[in-house]
């Protein structure tokens, strides 16, 4: 098969659903071989079996170093190296500033911030031995570029997302690692039925209200869907993206601009 990705070796975290399994199916398309790597394991082999022989699930929690590495060797074992990972798991909470907990925040963290710079690493080193330079693509989110009431702890993740993506990317691009990210808005799927159901619970709304409210603020006219922003995870993946080094695109229908 010829693609953008052809004989490319790729793990995505948290790929099990939403916009990474978007990504993996987009990925396979353009030729890629891709591990499906998500703490639901259950959920991946189904993703896995439901996209095809290029694709196979991998349990991973990104919070955990031996879960880390192990998948990292999966990847090398089965496909002799890594050529593209995807920093794509996370976990979103609301709460008013004096309502956050030390679990809440710990746990965020945890996920979207130390498991996009653990996997990094392991990817980086794993990239470094083979020196064949290779592309690291984080999901940030519009969230990362300013504060929400309700929403502090996330978009301190996701702005720590942002950073990491510009240091990682100063410093890997002397190996031939390619380090960006992708700010998207708001995307519809499972992930935002859970941030309705919290935004209801906290504003006192009916449920579906909020998505219908930031689906009305989007300037494109609509909230996005994963497919909206499998082009971009595409070209930050592809040789055509070469020159491109610490940067983050925002892929939001015009929600912020910066
Ligand atoms: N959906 C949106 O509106 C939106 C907007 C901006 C940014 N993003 C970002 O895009 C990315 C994907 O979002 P989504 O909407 O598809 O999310 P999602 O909640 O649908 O999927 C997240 C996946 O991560 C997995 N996961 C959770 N914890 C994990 C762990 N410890 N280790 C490995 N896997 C784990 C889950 O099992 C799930 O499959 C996230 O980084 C999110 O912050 C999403």
């Amino acid at each position: 098969m010829t693609g953008r990705l052809s004989g490319k070796s790729a793990l995505i975290t948290g790929s099990a659903r939403g916009i990474g399994r978007a990504f993996a199916e987009a990925y396979v398309r353009e030729g890629a071989t891709v591990s499906i790597a998500d703490i639901d394991l259950a959920r991946a082999e189904i993703t896995a079996a439901e996209i095809g022989p290029a694709a196979y699930a991998v349990k991973l929690d990104v919070t955990d170093q031996a879960s880390i590495d192990a998948a990292i060797c999966a990847v090398e074992e089965r496909q002799g190296g890594l050529d593209i990972l995807v920093n794509n798991a996370a976990l979103f909470d609301l709460a008013p500033i004096v309502e956050i907990t030390r679990a809440s925040y710990d746990r965020l963290f945890s996920i979207n911030v130390a498991g996009t710079l653990f996997m990094m690493q392991a990817a980086a080193r794993s990239m470094i031995a083979k020196g064949k330079g290779g592309k690291i693509i984080n999901m940030a989110s519009q969230a990362g570029r300013r504060g929400e009431a309700l929403v502090a702890v996330y978009c301190a993740t996701k702005a720590s997302v942002i950073s990491l993506t510009q240091s990682a990317g100063l410093d890997l691009i002397k190996h031939g690692i390619n380090v960006n990210a992708i700010a998207p808005g708001v995307v519809d799927g499972e992930h935002w039925d859970g941030v309705d159901a919290l935004f209801a619970k906290h504003e006192n709304l009916p449920l579906g209200e909020k998505k219908k409210l930031v689906g009305a603020e989007v300037p494109f006219g609509r909230m996005g869907r994963a497919e909206d922003l499998t082009g971009m995870a595409i070209f930050l993946a592809s040789a055509e993206a070469d020159y491109i080094v610490a940067q983050t695109y925002n892929v939001d229908g015009g929600n912020w601009m910066s």
